[in-house]
């Protein structure tokens, strides 16, 4: 599929389909778009009427041109309040025209939409992302695909000028969210901690990283107690992961990005029941996959700023060898932990990623995980919580993520919380009561930060989508990257 801008005006353009946008209760016909219904015989005008269209978002209709118009079918699409218009707006509704547009086989597509505050690089990133992310479709596991590919071979969005620089970052942006999506939905015998870093050399071949790949020996040296205290039952060799992207000068400024990555969560010996959506426990390498989807975009688009991406990989499995609930690890700053229940297994792998990614002296420190069920509980499944000891990194963070049109909620370090925590035989437990279990797990976390910047993200509702669901199709979302790549690019 061929992204295009142009300022062809909509008069003269001819092609299959041509989608028109239109604010709510604002659907009267002047100017350009008169002179275009009239060219299609009135048709724009009696779509409207015929729909009882009033250009709510998320609204459409189609229908075909008669006569003998250059341009065969009119979509129209309804993008909510005016004064409401944001570049998520036209993400979406992009994703609306791209799953129409595949439905009715069009090849050749025109959209007509808003420019969002005079910026149109801006507004054309966001309708590709919008075409991009709602078409990609992954046949991997099928032997033969259920869902027919789309037909589209070239989209033109008009009135926005060429804007070639702006369409290719989307499609490198999309490039890291597929991957992040690919990685994320792959089942547990498929992406393990081995392929997983795999794709981590990869990614450092293709887009020149350094790559540093620590394996139990060097774990154990650093005295990463925690993390390979989740890593002992599983069969396959845990693997701390540490890409590096450095740019050719000086660096404007040095970030970390810590993602979790359990290519499976079974629990451990607490086990997870049934019920509890084991089954659905691959997608627990979703702060790793996001991490890993931004170090490509990142890579491409080669940024003045060093980034460095930490995952430590592994499997939290049952065997002889695995942890016993109440075992004590210590972790890499010397804390001694209280495993009270070994399905809380992701903290303890951030714990040594964060004094990893605190020894590089970076600026500031971000880490995402699909860390607790109880933050899906406070937010559901589209929005993320946020915690962080850094006024100026949430604001970053927020500003990057309405860009991104990725939802986070901003939640309390409720320092009180941390007695829920104590141990009488470690300095704290990994596990915490159930009421604000959230909120304990990122207290945990911030045992294990002295003094950077750092934010916290609770991804554990939005990596994955029950339905199709804006640019989401059914299943692993590609969330954060988008938002990672924003914070970076700053
Ligand atoms: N990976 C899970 C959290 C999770 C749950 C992610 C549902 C996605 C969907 C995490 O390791 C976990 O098991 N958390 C426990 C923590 C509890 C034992 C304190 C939870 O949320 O139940
Ligand atoms: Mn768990
Ligand atoms: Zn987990």
């Amino acid at each position: 599929m061929d992204i295009r801008g142009t300022d062809t005006p909509l008069l003269d353009w001819s092609g299959d389909a041509i989608a028109l946008g239109f604010f709510e209760n604002e659907t009267d016909i002047t100017g350009e778009l008169s002179q275009l219904d009239q060219k299609m015989g009135g048709t724009i005008t009696e779509l409207i009427e015929e729909a009882e269209f009033e250009g709510k978002s998320g609204s459409s209709a189609v229908t075909r041109i008669g006569g003998n118009s250059p341009i065969r079918k009119l979509i129209i699409i309804g993008l909510g309040k005016g004064d409401e218009l944001s570049l998520d707006t036209l993400r979406l509704g992009a994703a609306v025209v791209a799953r129409l547009g595949k439905k009715e086989k069009v090849q050749t597509l025109g959209i007509h939409f808003p420019v969002v505050n005079d910026d149109a690089g801006k507004t054309i990133a966001a309708i590709a992302e919008g075409m991009i992310l709602s078409l990609h479709q992954d046949n991997r596991f099928k032997s033969e695909p259920e869902d027919k590919p789309s037909k589209l071979e070239t989209v033109d969005i008009l009135g926005v000028g060429e804007q070639t620089e702006a369409i290719e970052q989307a499609q490198t942006v999309c490039s890291g969210v597929i991957l992040a999506r690919e990685l994320v939905a792959a089942p547990a015998n498929t992406v393990n901690p081995v392929t997983f870093a795999e794709t981590a050399q990869t990614l450092a071949q293709d887009y020149g990283l350094d790559i540093e790949i620590l394996e139990q020996q060097d774990c154990e040296q650093r005295g990463m107690g925690a993390f390979l205290g989740v890593a002992q039952a599983s069969d396959l060799p845990p693997k701390f992961i540490h890409l590096t992207y450095k740019p050719t000068g000086t660096p404007k400024r040095k970030l970390a990005i810590v993602g979790k990555s359990l290519t499976f969560d079974s629990g451990g010996l607490n086990l997870k029941g049934s019920g509890s959506g084991i089954e659905t426990m691959k997608m627990d390498m979703g702060g790793g996959a996001a991490t890993l989807g931004a170090a490509k975009v990142i890579g491409q688009l080669k940024p003045d700023v060093e980034v460095h991406f930490i995952c430590a990989a592994t499997e939290n499995m049952i065997s002889g060898k695995a942890m016993h609930p109440g075992d004590i690890l210590t972790a890499s700053n010397g804390k001694t932990i209280e495993v009270n229940n070994t399905d809380a297994e992701g903290r303890l792998t951030l714990a040594d990623g964060l004094v990893f990614a605190e020894q590089l002296e970076v600026d500031a420190i971000v880490d995402l995980a699909t860390l607790t069920g109880a933050c899906i509980v406070a937010l559901g499944d589209n929005i993320s919580g946020l915690w962080s000891t850094d006024e100026t990194l949430t604001e970053e963070i927020k500003t990057a993520s309405e860009t991104a049109g990725e939802k986070f909620w901003v939640m309390p370090m409720e320092e009180k919380y941390f007695e829920g925590l104590k141990s009488p035989i470690a300095d704290m437990k990994n596990t915490g009561p159930r009421a604000g279990g959230s909120i304990t797990a990122a207290l945990f976390l911030k045992q294990f930060i002295k003094e950077t910047p750092w934010a916290h993200l609770d991804i554990a509702g939005p990596v994955w989508a029950d339905k199709e669901n804006g640019v989401n199709n059914a299943g692993a979302t590609g969330f954060p990257v988008r938002t990672l790549v924003n914070w970076v690019l700053g």
